[in-house]
């Protein structure tokens, strides 16, 4: 039996533009999930706990083509057992036992939906933890290819690498299509995350910014701006500046909202943390619903947070320099 853990991930600088050819830098942060796996004669069979921070369970027994044996919704299955399914996928190939079964047990304290990378977490945690189980091991840079290919293929073609990458490597990571690397000397960012209780739907956001996009010349234009924030967010972090970065989020957080995909709740979020002194705040992936992130050394944006009309959960996760591992 072999258990692998990996961190899910807030975007510091960059949703949204890094599907047009912009650079992005997700963070890997302190949430991880947790994944354990154990072979078995044949056939899968899952049991996901704690999918999201109301906190319930589900079991389920088959494989691609089979049903759930209890009564859960349709997109948590769908969420979780189609991408588990395509990362068992992934550990079979890796091992050369297409026939391999498993028992895998997932446990994850990371919100669904919510911006913060939970089923990129999910994913590298099974890659990881399956493959070892077989007695082969892969280096995070595998893991995340691998991992990379399991979204691609659940997402229909609609995956960028931020989330996979971030999660396997862990630390600050810059992203520009392909090309993926971690930013080196970034040790500790202190952030807090306020969750709506909600998720966003990614596709219809990203369709929105495409229209506006391709409607208005400022839209694309503020679609190259975020990719300039990005460029000197990097400087801001490699010279360890914190107030510049927060100020750079607040610009960032802007021009999201510009584009249509931030919302009441989320701006409440942004707005309570820099009123409580946050040096910076702003929403963190697709948008919509969700999270936002706050940079803050104190305890006030958490608690201003907590008591945040909107706001369902508050909770510091600071940086994480390690991805994935055996636990
Ligand atoms: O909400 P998340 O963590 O899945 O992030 C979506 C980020 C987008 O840039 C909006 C889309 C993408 O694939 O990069």
């Amino acid at each position: 039996m072999v258990t692998a853990s990996a961190p899910g991930k807030v975007y510091l600088f960059g949703e949204h533009a890094v599907v047009y050819g912009e650079p992005a830098v997700p963070c890997a942060i302190e949430r991880r999930a947790r994944v354990t796996v154990e072979e078995r004669d044949e056939g899968l069979r899952v049991h996901l706990d704690d999918l999201t921070l109301d906190g319930f369970t589900i079991e389920y027994s088959g494989d691609a083509t089979g049903r759930p044996d209890v009564n859960v919704s349709e997109s948590l299955v769908e969420a979780g057992v189609g991408y588990i399914n395509e990362a068992v996928e992934q550990a079979r190939d890796a091992a050369d036992a297409p026939d391999a079964g498993f028992e895998i047990s997932v446990e994850s304290s990371i919100p669904l939906g919510a911006g913060i990378g939970s089923s990129a977490a999910v994913v590298v945690g099974v890659i990881k933890a399956a493959t070892a189980e077989l007695g082969i091991e892969i280096d995070a840079r595998e893991v995340a290819e691998r991992a990379y290919r399991v979204e691609h293929t659940v997402q229909d073609g609609e995956a960028s690498r931020a989330d996979t990458f971030c999660s396997a490597m862990g630390g600050a990571v810059r992203v520009e299509g392909d090309d993926c690397r971690r930013i080196e000397g970034v040790d500790t960012l202190p952030f807090v995350i306020g969750y709506d209780g909600g998720a966003g739907d990614t596709g219809a956001l990203v369709a929105g910014v495409r229209q506006l996009r391709s409607e208005y010349d400022f839209a694309a234009d503020t679609v190259e701006a975020v990719g300039d924030i990005v460029r000197e967010g990097e400087r801001a972090l490699q010279a360890g500046d914190l107030s510049e970065l927060g100020e750079l989020m607040d610009f960032n957080h802007g021009l999201l909202s510009a584009l249509g995909v931030s919302s009441r709740s989320l701006d409440g979020m942004v707005w309570a943390a820099r009123d409580a002194g946050a040096l910076g705040a702003k929403l963190t992936g697709a948008g919509g619903n969700g999270c936002v992130v706050a940079l803050d050394e104190t305890d006030a944006t958490e608690t201003a947070l907590s008591y945040t009309p909107g706001c369902e959960n508050a909770f510091r996760a600071a940086l994480d320099t390690e991805g994935v591992r055996i636990e």
